[in-house]
């Protein structure tokens, strides 16, 4: 739910969000607090986020995220079901694709994924389309999310992970404010440009757009969507020391490198076709590489130690 918060947070102005939104939180896990949501007030629509995210800990505590990713879908899926909402956008993942052998990526490309976050994914997405099939009442549409990363261009809203982050770029800038001293660069003998892996990095405002688009086509009349699946990325490929050279360039600062050992799983190559959500979604992501860094920068240089530690964002009276 928190996620939920953050996304949508990265679009519009924060302080009309805190003024107009009401925040009702619950765990989808638990059946009686998501009953209690929906029994509060009438929902048009569900933008799905609620998750967890990081390969690594999945394979190492798979029951956990079967039953955040799958059961709480589920229980989701039910409720809404139960009080007549059936438009759902859900929060996918590339990681359904596993490691494709060429990209860019297509939404028809085996769904293969290695690791059992993405097959949360794939089965939270597998049931999504058949339940659509058991009542074509409901329209869903599947984002398939790239590599995100930045921060809102204000600096108030970024990413905070507990503990180690397991991405790259909020392991950088963790480097960049001093907290962790180098990089370990896993792998520069792929078949790249530069010996290290590619992928396909989407700003979080672009992603967080993409639902804006995706809620516009499950509303739009005109289209009787089903249930869809999106890939959502800017369909090029950066490699690691192309990401790590850009973010050095926007923050001023050195990320000092260590060459290290493939991780194992990862791709080679690993971006999107998003044709398909241009041409449908009408959406197209708009910030390239240098956005993405210089927003990452302005919310890491504010707040260094994250949420905790940092300033709040300022409020205009006590509409919170
Ligand atoms: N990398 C490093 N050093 C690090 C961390 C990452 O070299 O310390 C490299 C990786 O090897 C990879 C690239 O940086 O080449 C990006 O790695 P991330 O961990 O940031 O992202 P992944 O592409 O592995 O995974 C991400 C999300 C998953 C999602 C997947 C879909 O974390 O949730 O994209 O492709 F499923």
């Amino acid at each position: 739910m928190l996620i939920l918060a953050m996304k949508l947070l990265a679009v519009w102005d924060i302080q009309a969000i805190l003024s107009t939104f009401l925040l009702l939180q619950a765990d989808i896990r638990d059946k009686d607090g998501l009953e209690k949501v929906f029994a509060s007030a009438r929902f048009d629509a569900v933008i799905h986020f609620a998750g967890l995210k990081a390969v690594g800990e999945s394979v190492q505590k798979p029951l956990l995220y079967y039953d955040h990713n799958v059961v709480g879908t589920i229980n989701l899926l039910e409720i809404m079901a139960a009080h007549g909402c059936k438009k759902l956008v859900f929060s996918s993942s590339a990681a359904v694709y596993g490691s494709p052998k060429n990209s860019p990526c297509t939404e028809d490309f085996p769904l293969i994924p290695h690791n059992p976050y993405g097959r949360t994914k794939l089965m939270a997405e597998e049931i999504c389309r058949d339940i659509y099939h058991s009542d074509p009442e409901w329209s869903i549409i599947l984002l398939r999310y790239f590599n995100p990363v930045g921060a809102h261009p204000s600096g108030y809203v970024g990413e905070d992970p507990c503990g180690t982050p397991n991405n790259l770029m909020p392991f950088v800038q963790q480097i960049a404010v001093g907290r962790r001293p180098s990089l370990t660069i896993f792998g520069n003998n792929y078949a790249t440009k530069d010996g290290t892996g590619v992928r396909d990095y989407i700003h979080v405002v672009d992603l967080a757009e993409g639902h804006l688009f995706a809620l516009r086509k499950l509303f739009d009349s005109s289209s009787n969507i089903g249930c869809e699946a999106y890939n959502l990325g800017t369909g090029k490929g950066t490699s690691v020391l192309e990401i790590v050279n850009a973010f050095e360039k926007a923050s001023g600062k050195k990320i000092p490198l260590v060459m290290g050992q493939r991780r194992p799983g990862d791709a080679e190559i690993l971006f999107s076709s998003p044709a398909k959500a241009e041409r449908e979604l009408h959406w197209k992501a708009k910030y390239g590489i240098a956005e993405m860094c210089r927003d990452l920068w302005n919310w890491a240089s504010k707040h260094p130690y994250g949420y905790a530690a940092s300033e709040s964002p300022k409020l205009n009276g006590s509409s919170r």
